[in-house]
C-alpha cells in the first residue's frame, strides 16, 4: 500500500508574492522549532490549510474504562499503530452513582469508583477504528463499563522536532 514515491519532491512550483507575504511566512518559519526552509514552510502551511479546509482536524478520544481492562486496551491500540497515549487513574461515577445495586426508594449514597482515563489524539480518519477497538476491548456488558468522548483538536506540536499536526502525533 505504501508508495515510496508519494512524498518525492520533483515538481517545481513557481511562486510570486509580496514582500509582506514573504515576511509573514518568514515570521511563521522562525517560530518553528526546526526553522524549516522557505519552501518547506510554504509546503507545511499549504498542508495545514488543506486539512483545515476539509475539516480534517485531529480528534481527542477520551475513554474512561475499568482499570483491569487497561492493559488489553493499550496493547490492542499499539497493534493498530497508535504511538502514544496518556493514562490517568481517576475516580468517578455514572448513573448508578457508584453503587452496584439500586434499592428503590432507598436514599442514595454516592460513591466514586476507580477508573482509568485514557486520552489519545488521533488523525480524524482513525477515530472509528480506535473507538470500535476500545469499546470492544473494554466491554464486559455490566454497568460501569465506562464512556468514550470525542472532541476536536486544533493543533499539535512535537516539542523536540517542531513537527506539527498529524506529523506530531
Ligand atoms: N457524563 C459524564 N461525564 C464525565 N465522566 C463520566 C460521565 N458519565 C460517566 N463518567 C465517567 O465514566 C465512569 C463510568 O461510567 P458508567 O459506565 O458507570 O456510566 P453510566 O452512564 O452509569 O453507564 P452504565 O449504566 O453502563 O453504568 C464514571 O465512573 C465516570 O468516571
Ligand atoms: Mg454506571
Amino acid at each position: 500500500m505504501y508508495n515510496k514515491n508519494m512524498n518525492k519532491q520533483d515538481q517545481r512550483i513557481q511562486l510570486v508574492a509580496s514582500s509582506e507575504f514573504r515576511q509573514e511566512v518568514d515570521k511563521w518559519r522562525r517560530n518553528q522549532t526546526d526553522i524549516p526552509s522557505h519552501s518547506e514552510s510554504i509546503r507545511r502551511l499549504v498542508k495545514i490549510a488543506l486539512r483545515l479546509e476539509k475539516g480534517e482536524t485531529m480528534k481527542m478520544i477520551t475513554a474512561i474504562i475499568r482499570p483491569h481492562k487497561y492493559n488489553d486496551v493499550r496493547d490492542s491500540l499499539i497493534t493498530i499503530g497508535i504511538e502514544g497515549l496518556s493514562a490517568t487513574e481517576i475516580k468517578g461515577f455514572g448513573r448508578q452513582r457508584g453503587q452496584t445495586e439500586i434499592y428503590r426508594g432507598a436514599e442514595y449514597k454516592t460513591t466514586e469508583v476507580p477508573k482509568i482515563k485514557i486520552e489519545l489524539v488521533v488523525p480524524t480518519e482513525k477515530v472509528e477504528e480506535v473507538v470500535d477497538l476500545i469499546s470492544k476491548t473494554s466491554e464486559t456488558g455490566k454497568v460501569g463499563d465506562g464512556k468514550i468522548f470525542i472532541t476536536d483538536v486544533d493543533r499539535a506540536i512535537r516539542i523536540r522536532t517542531g513537527e506539527t499536526q498529524e506529523d506530531a502525533l
